[in-house]
C-alpha cells in the first residue's frame, strides 16, 4: 500500500541526516509502530510518509503513485480520501467548534454530503468518548480530548491508511487504551495504521515495531562505503 524507498532527509539548520536511506513499507491490515528515542526522526518520517514533507532523496509510493510527483490538487485528494494524518501537535481552527473542525476539511469534496459527514463525525466522537464535546471550541478541550478529536477528523472518511504521530503520548493509561483499541478495530476493519510512539502499551496492539535507529545506519555508526 505505502512504500518508501531510500528516504533521506536533513534540515537546513542541522546538516545531520535525520533519515538516512530509510526503507519502510506498510501493507493492508497492518498496525505498525515507529519507535525510537526523542529526536530520532519519528515525526520527520511520518510527515514524509504522509506526503507533507519533501524528502531530500527517495520516493514515497502510495498504491504505486509517487506522492511527491503529484500536483497539489491530486495530493489534497489523496489526503481527503486515502491517507489520514494526525500531526504530533494538535491543530484546530480556533473559531470553529470541534464538530466544525472535523467536518470542514471534507466540505470541498463534492462527492461528500455534509449531513453524512456530520453523522459520521458524531459516531467517531461517540466511540472515542467525547460526544458531549462536539459543540465546544478547541481551547475548551484538554490535550487528550483534542487528540481524540484530531483522530476523529483524520478518520472521518475512512482513509485506507491512518498515520498518527504520538496518538497516546501524555495521556492517562485508560484514555490511551480507548484510543489504541479504536485504532486496532480500525485495522481489523481492513485499514492500516502507522503511529510514532514512546508508549510501550502500543506494542500490545501493533503487529510490527519499526525501530527507527536499527532500521538505518545512524550518523554515529559509521559512513557509507568510500571516503
Ligand atoms: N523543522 C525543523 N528544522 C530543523 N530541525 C528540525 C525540524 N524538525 C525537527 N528537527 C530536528 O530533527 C530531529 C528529529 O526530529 P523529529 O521531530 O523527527 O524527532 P522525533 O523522533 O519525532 O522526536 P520526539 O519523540 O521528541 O517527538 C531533531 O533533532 C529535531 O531537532
Ligand atoms: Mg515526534
Amino acid at each position: 500500500m505505502l512504500t518508501a524507498e531510500k528516504i533521506s532527509k536533513s534540515y537546513k539548520q542541522n546538516r545531520r541526516k535525520i533519515l538516512d536511506s530509510l526503507e519502510i513499507s506498510i501493507e493492508e491490515g497492518e498496525f505498525v509502530a515507529v519507535m525510537g528515542e526523542s529526536g530520532s526522526g519519528k515525526s520527520t518520517l511520518l510527515a514524509v510518509l504522509a506526503g507533507i514533507l519533501d524528502p531530500d532523496e527517495g520516493q514515497v509510493l502510495f498504491e504505486g503513485r509517487d506522492l511527491y510527483s503529484l500536483s497539489d490538487e491530486e495530493l489534497s485528494e489523496i489526503h481527503r480520501r486515502w491517507i489520514g494524518y494526525v500531526p504530533q501537535s494538535n491543530f484546530f481552527l480556533k473559531n470553529y467548534t470541534i464538530l466544525e473542525n472535523i467536518v470542514e476539511p471534507f466540505l470541498k469534496d463534492p462527492s461528500k454530503d455534509e449531513t453524512e459527514l456530520v453523522e459520521k463525525a458524531k459516531e467517531h466522537l461517540e466511540k472515542l468518548g467525547i460526544a458531549d464535546l462536539s459543540d465546544r471550541f478547541p481551547h475548551e478541550l484538554s490535550g487528550g480530548e483534542q487528540k481524540r478529536a484530531a483522530l476523529a477528523r483524520a478518520m472521518l472518511t475512512g482513509p485506507l491508511l491512518l498515520i498518527a504521530d504520538e496518538p497516546t503520548t501524555g495521556l492517562d493509561t485508560e484514555t490511551g487504551r480507548i484510543i489504541l483499541s479504536y485504532l486496532s478495530d480500525y485495522v481489523r476493519s481492513g485499514h492500516s495504521v502507522l503511529v510514532a510512539t514512546h508508549d510501550d502499551h502500543v506494542k500490545e496492539y501493533s503487529n510490527r515495531i519499526f525501530d527507527i535507529k536499527k532500521e538505518q545506519q545512524g550518523p554515529e555508526t559509521g559512513n557509507s562505503e568510500g571516503s
